[in-house]
């Protein structure tokens, strides 16, 4: 098995994980919360996401988590945005590396953000066109593709549907590339052949995994990522996360799992993993009790589930 001498662990618990709790939390809640994880190490973060505060109520303080959580020096903090006005509003509060949302199948992608995956795929362009524009320089852009494994209205999403997008994306000149398992229905097979597909007709472009644990593949899915050549994978610190627009999606893997995973493998990630137990702690004493990490349980001393 490839076992790569060290891997990014991307957080995202500030966002996918802070827009399926029940409740707005307080902006200094979020805030306790990513100073802890950049405590514990973390510099690459998603720190929030400049949707419509309509469809998302959770990210209307988007400007401010943003501004305040690029003060901590070193932190690669990203955000997810769905448009052109999503783009507008994160580099005006300073945000520099953006992951766009689009989902690989119609039926997700207009309860998601109202679009078709051509209009989707259009505003990839628009923004692209925008951030060319405005300089570039130094702004990365992401495309994200949500229910890249399986729809929760649509089933089984055939792997075109995938290339369609990564092939409009690299056309804009667009790299980065987020394959979501947003339902978790991924299987480690079905991931590498994905990640292995991808890289075959795309060699420039950089594979980042973005793994829900719904059906408790996760990590199974990330030894089978990183044997297929990924050493980016997103997950949230004790397992938050979700998405409001896909019924019965959970939490993505847990930043604390896999963390503990990937060290005792021996491959560096730069985060502690005692300081980041201590950030979720914070997450469950402010955010929500019920974590899926495994880590974190044994390390409160509750019953291994
Ligand atoms: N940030 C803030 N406001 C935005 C916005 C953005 N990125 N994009 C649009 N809006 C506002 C518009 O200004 C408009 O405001 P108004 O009613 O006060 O005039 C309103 O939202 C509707 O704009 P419209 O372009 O018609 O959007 P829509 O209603 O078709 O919704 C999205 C499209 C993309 C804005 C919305 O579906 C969305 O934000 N989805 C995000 C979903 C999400 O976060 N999912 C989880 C992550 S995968
Ligand atoms: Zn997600």
């Amino acid at each position: 098995m490839r076992v790569p001498p060290a891997v990014t662990i991307v957080e995202v618990g500030p966002r996918d994980g802070f827009q399926l709790v029940g409740r707005v939390l307080p902006t200094a809640t979020k805030l306790r919360v990513i100073r802890a994880l950049y405590d514990a190490g973390v510099r690459d973060m998603e720190v929030t996401s400049f949707v419509s505060p309509k469809a998302v109520p959770q990210f209307a303080d988007a400007d401010e988590v943003a501004r305040e959580a690029l003060r901590l020096t070193d932190l690669r903090a990203s955000a997810l945005i769905p448009n052109l006005r999503g783009l507008e509003r994160a580099l005006a509060a300073g945000i520099r590396s953006v992951t766009v949302v689009i989902g690989a199948t119609d039926a997700f992608n207009s309860a998601n953000v109202r679009m078709t995956v051509a209009q989707s795929l259009d505003q990839l362009a628009v923004i692209a066109r925008a951030v060319a524009g405005a300089g570039g320089e130094g702004v990365a852009i992401e495309a994200g593709i949500a229910v890249a494994f399986g729809c929760p209205y649509s089933g089984i999403v055939p792997p075109d549907a995938v290339d369609r997008i990564v092939d409009r994306a690299a056309a804009l000149g667009i790299v980065s590339i987020s394959l979501g398992d947003t339902i978790g229905v991924a299987t480690p097979t079905q991931v590498a052949g994905l990640v292995e597909r991808v890289a075959g007709r795309h060699p420039e472009a950089h594979v980042t995994l973005h793994l829900h644990d719904t059906r408790g593949m996760g990590l199974a899915n990330v030894l089978a990522g990183m044997d297929a050549g990924v050493t980016t994978f997103d997950a949230a610190i004790g397992g938050l996360g979700g998405c409001p627009f896909a019924p019965g999606a959970t939490g993505n893997i847990a930043t604390d799992d896999l963390n503990h995973m990937l060290r005792g493998m021996g491959v560096e990630t730069g985060i502690d993993e005692q300081a980041l137990l201590a950030s979720g702690r914070l997450v469950a004493e402010a955010v929500s009790p019920d974590l899926a990490s495994h880590a974190l349980r044994v390390a409160r001393g509750g019953p291994a589930r």
